[in-house]
């Protein structure tokens, strides 16, 4: 008999608050409560500009470190809160993959002892003859021939290979959930296909989540079943990455989507907003000072009074599909 229970998701946030002290008694306002969850298996893209604290709430989720307030729970483990050996027993369990592959790496280290950071952190494994067949599969499941790179040190792999040890060293632990923080952004053109693939083709045969964080909303859609979109600490719009060009009704999401080719984009639905060259010229207001109301109103073609009033609430819109907007397109309005 199957059971009729729901399971937790994987991965879940609520009411993440992180702010940074900038002197003088300011502080830089980098994630204003966000919340997300992330299913068994499923990939979650965050997407959104520079700045926007995708990777803060990144660092969030992996208590790296903890938010200011908000919870973090991975399966029906409360990370927010636990004791510090907990919290690293727990931590082993969500691995992330950074932007920069070269930098994550300690440049003194060989392959063979970076692919093993993680047992010799936690103290397991201490069968040599294991951790050579560990290390060697471990590298072969990236695509990296062992007996070619096991000896090697960071400087003298490319940036690909690099990111592929990272990933290697990652998946070494066994984890749950994978946070990829702009993990191609600083490849190669000709490289990023082959690590999205990589990645994908990974989290799809061990069954992980994965929060994909990114920029480049080409990238994002590809690899995820669901985009959030977030803009200056906040989240505007989540909806499933198919059909989102013709779906996303947010404005902000609008005009990220109106940044790409025609040829990426798709048709557009009707009666989406156009934004006008101010939104899009626009630079992100400063995170010290955020708007009132709803953040994104000094760019928003469809701003009025309300909208610098009121901040707006997310929303289900329909299901798996939420907004936070006053002025969604009416036929997509709740009645
Ligand atoms: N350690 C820090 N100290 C002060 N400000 C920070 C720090 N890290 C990030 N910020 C600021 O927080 C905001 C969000 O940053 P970040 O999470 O890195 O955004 P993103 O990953 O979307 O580019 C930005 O305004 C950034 O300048
Ligand atoms: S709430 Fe107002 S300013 Fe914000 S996105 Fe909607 S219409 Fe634009
Ligand atoms: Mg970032």
């Amino acid at each position: 008999m199957t059971s009729t229970r729901p399971t937790a998701p994987a991965l879940s946030a609520e009411d993440l608050v992180v702010e940074y002290p900038a002197g003088r008694g300011q502080k830089v306002h980098a994630v204003s409560g966000v919340g997300l969850e992330v299913a068994a298996g499923e990939t979650l893209g965050i997407l959104g500009e520079s700045g926007c604290g995708k990777s803060t709430v990144g660092r969030s989720l992996i208590q790296l470190p903890p938010p200011d307030s908000g919870t973090v729970r991975l399966g029906d483990v409360t990370l927010t809160g636990l004791a510090p050996r907990e919290l690293r027993r727990a931590r082993a369990r969500m691995q992330i993959i950074m932007q920069d592959p070269v930098s994550a790496l300690n440049p003194r280290r060989r392959v063979k002892d970076l692919v093993w950071e993680g047992p010799s952190i936690w103290g397991s494994g201490e069968d040599t003859r294991d951790k050579d067949e560990r290390i060697d599969t471990a590298l072969r499941d990236v695509g990296l021939d062992p007996a070619t790179v096991r000896e090697r040190r960071p400087h003298e792999l490319s940036g690909g290979q690099c990111q592929r040890v990272c990933v290697a060293r990652a998946l070494l632990l066994d984890p749950e959930v994978l946070i990829c923080d702009e993990p191609v952004s600083s490849l190669d053109v000709s490289v990023q296909a082959q690590i999205l693939n990589l990645l994908e083709t990974t989290v799809r045969r061990r069954g992980l989540s994965m929060v994909f964080i990114a920029h480049d909303v080409a990238v994002v859609k590809n690899i995820s079943d669901r985009v959030m979109v977030m803009y200056l600490g906040k989240v505007c719009e989540v909806l499933p990455s198919d059909g989102m060009h013709h779906e996303a009704v947010h404005p902000y999401t609008r005009l990220l989507l109106a940044s790409l080719p025609e040829v990426q984009r798709g048709p557009q639905p009707a009666g989406a907003p156009e934004p006008g060259p101010a939104g899009a010229a626009a630079e992100l207001p400063s995170p010290l000072n955020p708007p009132s109301g709803c953040r994104f109103r000094t760019r928003c073609p469809l701003a009025t009074a309300r909208c610098a009033e009121r901040e707006p609430a997310l929303r289900e819109i329909r299901p798996g599909h939420r907004i936070a907007c006053h002025h969604a397109p009416p036929e997509r309005n709740p009645v």
